[in-house]
């Protein structure tokens, strides 16, 4: 039997980007509804600016308030200069309040070992408990992608994967420029469909949560809901943010939804008197058959319902005599 790893049980349902140069977003950020904040050394500073970025996000992590909140710093990708120093100098500083490394531009298990292997040194070292830090690893190019189920168990710090569209774009040549939106002209449906699931089977492959990279165009909000809703339509636990302004829309499409908390404990419940009291293994509820199978997927409605702190409003009521249609073997 195949047994699937749990998934890791921290919220990441907005992951907001926060400009590791910007002393006054790294302040403002931490008054922000982000389940994650990630503090970013790579794509949003200027490499003339990397070294002073490292300090603010060291300063901001050791002396911000960040409670409840994921705290990630973005490093740069492995095959930089700057990446070494950014783990050294961040982990050894700040290790006690960082919770994960997002690393970008992963193209294959080496850049995730190597991480994995330098926080390692660095917690002996300073004392810190081992492989508390965790790694969310961006897959965001040809070679991320054709990589990706290597990737997703090079470390057991894995947390998530995270697809980043603008650098797949790039990589594959896709002819937009509007990061994360549909591009324009293409006739197959979802334009990310396949990156997107592939990174997700991965994921949940081996236990880690999938997490949704941008949607650039701040001001158009129902492209951002609509763009939000289809990756948590498809089980995407998350997506990244850019502004704060995106971040209630985000988390709402995260969210679960009563109606669907409610039929799912319905089921675990339908399942658990069907399988015990009357030795069945499918029955109906509500019309719909259940079986084995609804189960699974009802935990993991369950799961998220209860994390979010969801309180069922129904009660399963045990059907008395047999079901019309269904009599008992
Ligand atoms: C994010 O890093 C992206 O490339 O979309
Ligand atoms: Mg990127």
């Amino acid at each position: 039997m195949v047994t699937v790893p749990p998934l890791p049980d921290r919220a990441r349902r907005s992951c907001l980007a926060v400009p590791g140069s910007s002393p006054r977003f790294l302040a403002k950020a931490q008054g922000l509804a982000a389940d994650e904040v990630f503090l970013d050394l790579e794509d949003a500073v200027a490499p003339d600016a990397k070294q002073d970025a490292r300090r603010a996000v060291i300063e901001a992590l050791r002396e911000g308030d960040w409670h409840g909140k994921v705290r990630a710093v973005r490093i740069n990708a492995a095959s930089t200069r700057w990446a070494y120093r950014d783990v050294i100098e961040v982990a050894e500083q700040a290790g006690s309040n960082l919770d994960a490394i997002v690393l970008p531009k992963v193209s294959g298990p080496p850049d995730v070992i190597w991480l994995d292997l330098l926080l390692g040194q660095i917690e002996q070292a300073m004392g810190y408990p081992p492989g508390r830090i965790g790694i969310e690893a961006q897959i965001e190019d040809a070679g991320g992608q054709a990589a990706v189920d290597a990737i997703a168990a090079a470390s057991s710090r894995l947390e998530a994967l995270v697809f980043g569209p603008a650098d797949f774009m790039a990589s594959v040549g896709m002819r937009s420029l509007a990061i994360g939106a549909q591009p324009a002209g293409y006739a197959g449906g979802d334009a990310f469909h396949y990156p997107l699931l592939r990174i997700l089977v991965a994921a949940r492959a081996h236990g880690l949560q999938a997490i949704d990279g941008p949607y650039a165009a701040i001001s158009d909000t129902s492209g951002l809901r609509a763009a939000a809703a289809s990756v948590a339509a498809l089980g995407y636990d998350g997506k990244w943010v850019l502004h704060p302004g995106q971040i209630e829309t985000v988390n709402a499409a995260f969210a679960p939804g009563q109606a669907e908390y409610d039929r799912a404990e319905l089921i675990l419940d339908a399942c658990q008197h069907y399988t015990t009291v009357r030795n069945r293994g499918a029955a109906m509820l509500d019309g719909e058959m259940i079986d084995e199978a609804s189960r699974k997927l009802a935990m993991v409605a369950a799961a998220r319902g209860r994390a979010a702190g969801l309180a069922r409003t129904q009660r399963f009521e045990p059907p008395g005599g047999q079901e019309p249609g269904r009599p008992d073997p």
